[in-house]
Parts: structure tokens; C-alpha cells; sequence
């Protein structure tokens, strides 16, 4: 969601006539999108507004905006940080350009605009126009696509539904015609984004659409070779219309992420989750019943109030059972104003939550390392997403080291076969030699090594 906000931004100014640096020192403005979902996100920006303010000693002239989830949490109070100039909540980015505009005329030094989190609904409104007014292509001929936003569920820990606003779903008309106009600049892949994207729901005259609808209208657009959708939510909306789907369409990644957060009962229904274990391990039998190749990923959180060493272990026990590819674990932040912060006294210590950090990461390592291990040996089909993190680590040192630094030699230059990464259908990644030309478009990788988190393979001709 962050990711696309940024780049729905991004090319709102860029529209506007302003210019993209990756410099910051040569940034007339700085804009720094903000997630507010753990605490340690939060403290990120503020230092990274530490060092915008000693730039702004030199530099006073340059304005500096935070945008996203923390805008809307901590609103004017943001104000008050010698940095700031502009707060912009996220049903606020439409206005960001005008933002800017005024901050830069000082007609207004000091801007928050934070104060309407409702998002106009089915039909639309400022968001919806800012939304379908740009095509973003997030990786070479790949593209997020937003099909709801907001959250109704009010986790207990979550802040979402406080800063993003009640869930609203964009038309499907829209959204087609978002992908249909990506596919014509030859993006290959959509991920359909959503909170709780299963619950995708929007009654037009003729019908009412669910997700299923939307993945194999999506797919059916021209061009269009895959689609994904994120992140479901373990309940029975639509779930067996969608795994339909999925079995139905090669176009229809088999990739499910679905956060069960924990595997005791205890623990979910103090979450305010509507599920048990047992439910959630019957949804995936299901998944894999209908769709046997299916990768599914988990979310955890360890440490919420009141977590025994027992709960812990159902948890543990919900991983071995579920068999995910990949899980997520996060230790419980309390977010200001949350129920779970609120009415629950933070009892894990924090070395306790890291080590279930630890072990739970552990389990599922060894799970991730089996499963991968099936891979050996495999050819699977990819979609090239570029040079890989350790390629453009060696390209920017060999471009840091010449001396004096030349701001042509970005991006960097690389050698006719580079590192390179791509994903399978299931989201498994795969890392190959091959040449630079293929980012954006499929291959076929044999599989020659595997580790818990990447398979390694040549390129097949
Ligand atoms: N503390 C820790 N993790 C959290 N998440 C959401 N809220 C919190 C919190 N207060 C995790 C959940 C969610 C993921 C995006 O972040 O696991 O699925
Ligand atoms: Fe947060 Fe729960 Fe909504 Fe997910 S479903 S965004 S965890 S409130």
C-alpha cells in the first residue's frame, strides 16, 4: 500500500511539473511517506527528521512533508517538530502537489491537512480520480493495483482502521480499466492490493462483484499473464469462489498470504480475530485441496499481552501444521489508542518477545528449507524482476568509488550477465545469472541449490 502511495505521489508531482533527486542534498522538498503499524517504523522517520533538520540549517528554504499513516495519527503535533512544514494524511495525498505549491510561495509555512480519514465511499471522489489518473508501474512490467481501501475489522493491536478509515471498494470498472490501460504500456503482472482483499465486494446494477470476479476479469485483459492479490483474511468470504479461480486460471498465481497472527484461541480472541486455529488450519486444507501446488504465507505476532509459553507453542504448533513457504514475525508493539493498548498492560518482556521471535523464525526456517528442497532439480518459470540486491550493492560501490562522483553514472552500468531475481507463481524467489534485457519478462530456471529463502538455478535457453 505504502509502496503505491509513493509512487501515485511521485508521479502527481512529477504531473505537476516538479523533478525527482534521489540526492537529498540537492532536494528542494523532501517528502517522507510513513508507516505507523509498529513503533520502530515511527522512530525511523524521526530520525530521519533529525537529519533533514541539521540539512535545513544550511538549507532553510527547503520544505519538508510527511505523508502517510503517522500524518494522520499524530497530525499537527507533527507541526511542532522543527523539520516539518507539510503533514498530508493518506485520504490527503490528492492535495499534496497544491501542498507544496503553497508551502514554496509561503503563503503558509506550516501545512497539516489530516482531518478526513472517510474516503468517499463506493463512489469514489477525489481519491478515486487521484488513483486512476496514474498508471504505476512498481518493477519493470510489474504493477500494484488498489481494489479497497481502508480496514473494518479493528484488530485490537492494529492502527490501521484509525489511519487509513472504514474499508471502500473501488468500482470494477475502475480497476479494469486501471489494468487494462497498465497491460497497454506492457505490464505483465497485477497484485491486486487490499487490507482484507478476499472481502472485495462492490454491487454495480448487473451484479455484485467478489474478488474472484475481479482476479478472472483481470486476468482475461489482454496482455495480462498473472495476477496475485494481497492479503486475505482467514474467513470464508468468497474463499472458495477464489481458490475456484485460482484452480481454473494458469494466469491466477498460486500464492496465498493469509496472516493468522496466532495459534492460540486465547490469544485471537483477545486479537478480536474471528477464527480459531482449527478453522484456519481447515481453510488451508481446503486451499491446498483445491489448488494442491499452492504457497501459502503467515503473519505472526509474538508477544501480545497476557502470551504464555503455552500460547506460544499452539502458535508453534499452528506453523508446523500449516506449512507456510514464508512467515512474518513481528513482536507486538502497542500503537497509541488501539483497544489491545488500551485496555492491556504490555506484559512480555522485550526479551522474551525476541526470543519467540527467534525460535518461531526458526521453525519455520526448517520448514522453508524442506519445502525448497522439493524445488531441486525443478525448472520453474519466472518473471525477471531485475539485478538482484547484492548486483546493484557491487554496481553502487563501484559507482561510490570513483572519484570525484559523478551524478551521469547513476543508474549504474553492469556487466552483460548480471545477478539476477525473479519470482515463481507461488511467490518462490530465484536467483540466476543471466542478462540484464530480461527484467520484466519470463524465463525458465533450473534449479541447481536451494536455501530457506531463495532457490538458486541456471537459466534454461
Ligand atoms: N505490533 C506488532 N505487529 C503488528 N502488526 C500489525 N499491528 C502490529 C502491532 N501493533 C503486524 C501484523 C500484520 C502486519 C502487517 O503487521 O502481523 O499482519
Ligand atoms: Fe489491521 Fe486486522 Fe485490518 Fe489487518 S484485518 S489491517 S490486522 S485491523
Amino acid at each position: 500500500m505504502n509502496k503505491l502511495d509513493t509512487a501515485l505521489v511521485a508521479s502527481s508531482l512529477q504531473n505537476a511539473g516538479f523533478r525527482l533527486t534521489d540526492d537529498v542534498k540537492e532536494a528542494d522538498a523532501v517528502l517522507i511517506n510513513t508507516c505507523s503499524v509498529r513503533e520502530h517504523a515511527e522512530e525511523r522517520v524521526f530520525s530521519h527528521l533529525g537529519h533533514l533538520k541539521h540539512l535545513k540549517e544550511h538549507r532553510p528554504a527547503m520544505v519538508v512533508g510527511v505523508i502517510g499513516c503517522m500524518a494522520q495519527r499524530l497530525g499537527d503535533k507533527l507541526l511542532e517538530h522543527e523539520a516539518v512544514n507539510i503533514v498530508c494524511g493518506p485520504a490527503q495525498i490528492p492535495q499534496i502537489a497544491d501542498l507544496l505549491c503553497e508551502a514554496f510561495a509561503r503563503v503558509q509555512k506550516r501545512l497539516a491537512v489530516t482531518d478526513n480519514i472517510r474516503q468517499g465511499g463506493q463512489e469514489g471522489g477525489a481519491l478515486e480520480r487521484f488513483e486512476s489518473a496514474y498508471s504505476i508501474e512498481e518493477m519493470p512490467g510489474q504493477a500494484f493495483v488498489r481494489v479497497m481501501r481502508g480496514c473494518n475489522y479493528f484488530c485490537t493491536y492494529c492502527i490501521v482502521p484509525y489511519v487509513r478509515g472504514p474499508e471502500a471498494c473501488r468500482p470494477p470498472e475502475a480497476i479494469l480499466e486501471q489494468v487494462r490501460k497498465l497491460a497497454d504500456t506492457g505490464v505483465k503482472q497485477v497484485t491486486l492490493l487490499g487490507q482484507t482483499v478476499n472481502s472485495y465486494k462492490y454491487r454495480s446494477e448487473e451484479k455484485t462483484w467478489c474478488l474472484a470476479d475481479l482476479l478472472e476479469r483481470t486476468a482475461g485483459v489482454q496482455g495480462i499473464e498473472w495476477v496475485r492479490f494481497v492479503t486475505s483474511y482467514p474467513c470464508d468470504a468468497f474463499y472458495d469462489e477464489i481458490l475456484q479461480a485460482m484452480a481454473g486460471s494458469a494466469r491466477i498465481c498460486h500464492y496465498l498470504h493469509m496472516p493468522a497472527q496466532s495459534g492460540s484461541d486465547r490469544i485471537l480472541r483477545a486479537m478480536n480475530r474471528h477464527y480459531t486455529a482449527e478453522h484456519y488450519i481447515e481453510l488451508i486444507e481446503r486451499a491446498r485441496a483445491v489448488v494442491p501446488d499452492i504457497a501459502v504465507a503467515g503473519d505472526f505476532i509474538v508477544g501480545f499481552p497476557g502470551e504464555t509459553q503455552e500460547d506460544f507453542e499452539a502458535t508453534v504448533s499452528l506453523v508446523q501444521r500449516a506449512r507456510y513457504k514464508n512467515s512474518y514475525v513481528f513482536k507486538y508493539s502497542p500503537r497509541p489508542g488501539t483497544t489491545s493498548e488500551r485496555r492491556l498492560a504490555d506484559t512480555v518482556p522485550a526479551d522474551i518477545k525476541q526470543q519467540r521471535n527467534i525460535d518461531l523464525l526458526a521453525v519455520q526456517d526448517r520448514i522453508s528449507a524442506e519445502l525448497n528442497q522439493a524445488f531441486l532439480n525443478q525448472q520453474v518459470t519466472i518473471l525477471v524482476e531485475g539485478p538482484s540486491k547484492k548486483q546493484v550493492r557491487r554496481a553502487d560501490c563501484e559507482m561510490r568509488s570513483k572519484s570525484p562522483p559523478d551524478s551521469q553514472s547513476w543508474p549504474p552500468t553492469f556487466p552483460a550477465n548480471v545477478q539476477l531475481v525473479g519470482r515463481t507463481s507461488t511467490d518462490h524467489i530465484v536467483v540466476f545469472d543471466g542478462p540484464l534485457s530480461l527484467a520484466g519478462s519470463f524465463a525458465r530456471v533450473r534449479v541447481t541449490q536451494t536455501s530457506p529463502l531463495t532457490l538458486f538455478g541456471d537459466l534454461q535457453p
